[in-house]
């Protein structure tokens, strides 16, 4: 009788985790690796919101919590989708969990039976699929390529469904290709979706407020309100107030949605860390102002790596319109070899011959099931993003 569950079987694991480790391995030889491959803020979490944190300590707040958020948080939680998205949510809509991740996997664990459909644009975040089969679903993934901006179409959208649909997760800006929905193409999702009634939507917003230049966000429940009772829009503090490692995500839906995620979170972790739920707190209700501060920092870089890439021959880029990546896609390198010996066969070959000739990490867009393409997650300095640039093009330039 085999010791590991079948359930586990049915995940893979992360290419990114072998990529990381590759370059770790790398490092510890002593090569110089410029690494572009970190899915955070490379700035301190703010000075306000970590001080909150010590006053909680402070102050014996160091206890269980009420399992999916303290009322506090959940009340700033409510005014937040107020004053972003025009949403109105009580806190008995509201569900904090350790992440956007335990949010995420929560919901999919709490609804999805065998059988059950969840579609997925590709690319898509690495844990979406893996997550469907955690939990026993089915993912279906839609390619949506290059020439659509990486974005799902009605008519893409329209032909996945089927009876077996339960949900579909849509992540706007987008992780890995930065890509986001303006409020007229989001509509058009919207539309198809009121014509299935049977299919919700798990909304990701994770990267709200990355966004750039003329983009602004738009939620499907802000779009349609007849959505709303079968839509789960998720969001968290991670990316946009630098608090990766303090874990606090959360989410709004209906009711018995939220009561579900609870009692499966009441039988695992119980409540996200009682420190991290009264920084969030803090982070939410305090001042505002750092992140059009960081945004601008983002906002150059995207346009340095953007320009940068675009000049490497073989490498087409497009100009993404939030979070802190971009997804070149890379056909013009394929079939090519580089200056080490590596036939460029695909761009799992193209990230390992980068790694190993030029010392820059990035992750290969298999990975996140679209390709050729590759990764870059520009959420690192200025000098790092140049040298590391310049490394990409030379790779290129000696492809033959
Ligand atoms: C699209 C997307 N959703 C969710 C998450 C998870 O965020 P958290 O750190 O809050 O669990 C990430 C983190 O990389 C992400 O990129």
């Amino acid at each position: 009788m085999p010791f590991l569950s079948d359930t586990l079987s049915r995940v893979k694991p992360s290419p990114t985790i072998a990529m990381t480790n590759k370059a770790a391995e790398l490092k510890a030889q002593g090569r110089d690796i410029i690494g572009l491959s970190a899915g955070e803020p490379d700035f301190d979490t703010p000075a306000n919101i970590a001080e909150a944190g010590r006053r909680a300590i402070a102050a014996g707040k160091t206890r269980y919590t009420a399992v999916d958020g303290i009322p506090e948080l959940k009340r700033a939680i409510c005014a937040k989708f107020e004053r972003d998205n025009g949403l109105a949510y009580s806190p008995a809509q509201v569900s904090v969990g350790t992440g956007g991740k335990q949010v995420l996997y929560n919901a999919l664990m709490a609804t999805l039976n065998p059988g059950d459909e969840v579609i997925i644009p590709a690319p898509y975040w690495v844990s979406y699929p893996d997550m469907v089969l955690l939990a026993g679903g089915t993912p279906v993934t839609v390619a949506c390529g290059i020439e659509d901006g990486f974005k799902l179409t009605p008519e893409a959208l329209e032909a996945a469904i089927t009876p077996a649909t339960k949900w579909l997760m849509f992540n706007s800006p987008s992780n890995p290709t930065g890509a986001g929905y303006s409020r007229d193409e989001l509509k058009a999702l919207t539309e198809v979706l009121m014509r299935h009634d049977h299919v919700w939507v798990m909304t990701d917003d994770m990267y709200e407020h990355l966004a750039f230049g003329d983009f602004r966000f738009c939620t499907p429940a802000q779009v349609e309100p007849g959505l709303k009772d079968r839509t789960l829009t998720v969001n968290g503090v991670s990316k946009a107030y630098a608090m990766t490692g303090w874990r606090i995500g959360y989410a709004a839906g209906p009711e018995p949605l939220i009561r579900a995620m609870a009692k499966l979170q009441s039988q695992s972790t119980s409540n996200p860390c009682a420190i991290s739920q009264w920084a969030a707190v803090e982070a939410l209700e305090g001042p505002q102002d750092f992140i059009a501060a960081n945004n601008a920092v983002f906002e150059r870089r995207r346009d340095l790596v953007v320009t940068a890439l675009n000049a490497c021959p073989g490498v087409t880029c497009p100009v993404p319109d939030g979070a802190f990546y971009v997804y070149p896609d890379i056909a013009g390198c394929i079939g090519k070899t580089s200056a080490g010996g590596t036939v460029i066969a695909d761009d799992e070959a193209f990230a390992t011959a980068l790694l190993e000739e030029e010392g820059v990490a990035v992750v290969f867009g298999a990975a996140f099931g679209l390709s050729p393409n590759f990764r870059v997650s520009y959420a690192t300095s200025d000098a790092a993003l140049e040298e590391a640039c310049a490394r990409i093009r030379r790779f290129c330039d000696r492809l033959r």
